[in-house]
């Protein structure tokens, strides 16, 4: 089925308004997607004819308000194929999901206990494993990159190896080449080994199927504002008996079953791991994009980016003195290319092609590893989503010509 992204362009006011004011190729979703008319209109609904506080309130109001909630709780639990609603944990964002694996499954590990994670990874999957290593002596084993820049699961192997794995915390797809990793035999390799697998999915959320039962995924991260919902809201899946085993994290309401002077018990899941006053609205925000993606069709809004990226990254290659980092074949190649220009900076590249509305991004991208890796500072990086066109990556691919003309000058 092919999708009219005339029809999906329409359903995002971002969009609308800036066709209207001056024409704008947001070519940036890895960084966020905008966000459909229904997801505004749900946030809205919420704050007019719903908003109280969840769990505590016997109003019909904080009734209203739980049920939504819980809803859309369960509504990502069906999403990735959860076992049930209680494995979700509702956080701030995929960073904080990482956190609070780091934090709380952190905590029952010990000195020389080793973490596995690969030179592909984001800053949010590496700095709370090195956190937890000045607290706990934990250490860091590197899984290499083939030359292409794919996973190198010889690397892995020799890894697990020693014996000391204790988890293996890795990107389901690059944010910065654009790579899908192997994640059927990275999880197999892993639990052989007795080691657990932290799936890093902020990006592939959006680009994928994930079903955590039916890969077996012991930890899933990943937040709502990749994929059409709002921001300030995340998930960390966990699979229960694992989520039951680990202590809280944060402290405060809702996360107790009582309190006395000698101590606390703690609240089942999920609230257990649920302190405070969650982001209700973007919450429920997310599961409206969640069910906006399904009225769309998942499938054939993925088979539309994936078309739109394999496009751009063909134009790419045409382009003369351009470069595209990592593998440029593969059908595991989504949502991104990145690249650079000899003799532009990536940051005066972007910044050019933003004055002609084109919106890339440019730097590391939170990859300082991985780029050191690659022998570059920074990249220039290309990103798509559902209402992405062809005519856009024309456009794109038109201004890095122009941007090269005027730096041949
Ligand atoms: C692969 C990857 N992991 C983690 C993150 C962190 O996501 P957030 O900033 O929403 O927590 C990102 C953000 O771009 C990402 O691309």
């Amino acid at each position: 089925m092919n999708l009219d992204t005339d029809v999906i362009r329409r359903q995002f006011p971002f969009l609308k308004k800036l066709r209207e004011e001056r024409p704008v190729a947001y070519l940036d979703n890895a960084a966020t997607t905008q966000k459909p008319q229904a997801v505004l209109d749900r946030l809205e609904q919420f704050y007019a004819e719903h908003n109280a506080n969840i769990n505590r309130g016997m109003h019909p109001l904080a009734e209203e308000a739980t049920v939504a909630y819980e809803n859309a709780r369960s509504i990502v639990s069906r999403f990735i194929g959860a076992a049930s609603p209680q494995e979700i944990i509702f956080t701030r964002n995929a960073t904080e999901s990482i956190n609070l694996v780091a934090r709380s499954y952190g905590e029952l590990l010990k000195k020389d206990d080793g973490i596995a994670l690969s030179l592909l990874e984001h800053h949010s999957n590496i700095i709370p494993w090195m956190q937890l290593s000045k607290r706990q002596g934990t250490t860091i084993d590197w899984i290499e990159l083939q030359e292409d820049g794919r996973p190198d699961l010889g690397s892995l192997k020799n890894i697990l190896k020693k014996k000391k794995t204790k988890l293996v915390s890795i990107t389901g797809l690059s944010n910065v080449l654009g790579i899908r990793t192997p994640l059927q035999d990275i999880i197999s390799l892993a639990h052989e080994a007795g080691a657990k697998v932290l799936i890093d999915a902020a990006q592939l959320i959006a680009h994928a199927t994930i079903d955590v039962q039916e890969l077996d995924i012991d930890f899933l991260a990943f937040s709502g504002h990749k994929i059409y919902g709002p921001t300030g809201i995340g998930v960390l899946y966990g699979k229960q008996e694992l989520l039951q085993s680990m202590p809280t994290f944060l402290g405060g309401g809702d996360m107790i079953a009582s309190v006395d002077r000698d101590g606390f018990v703690p609240a089942e899941l999920p609230r257990k791991f649920e302190a405070g006053t969650p982001s209700i609205a973007d919450a429920i925000g997310l599961g409206s994009a969640i069910e906006w993606m399904e009225s769309i069709g998942v499938d054939p809004m993925r088979a539309q980016t994936k078309h739109v990226l394999a496009y751009a990254r063909k134009k790419l290659e045409s382009v003369k003195d351009l470069k595209i980092l990592g593998p440029t074949s593969g059908n595991d190649l989504l949502g991104c290319v990145s690249f650079t220009v000899d003799g532009i900076h990536p940051h005066d590249c972007t910044e050019l092609l933003g004055q002609k509305g084109i919106c890339l991004r440019a730097g590391h991208h939170c990859t300082q590893i991985l780029h050191k890796y690659l022998g570059v500072t920074a990249s220039t990086r290309l990103s798509v989503a559902v209402y992405n066109t062809e005519e856009e990556i024309d456009r794109c691919i038109e201004e890095i010509i122009a941007a090269q003309k005027r730096f041949r000058k």
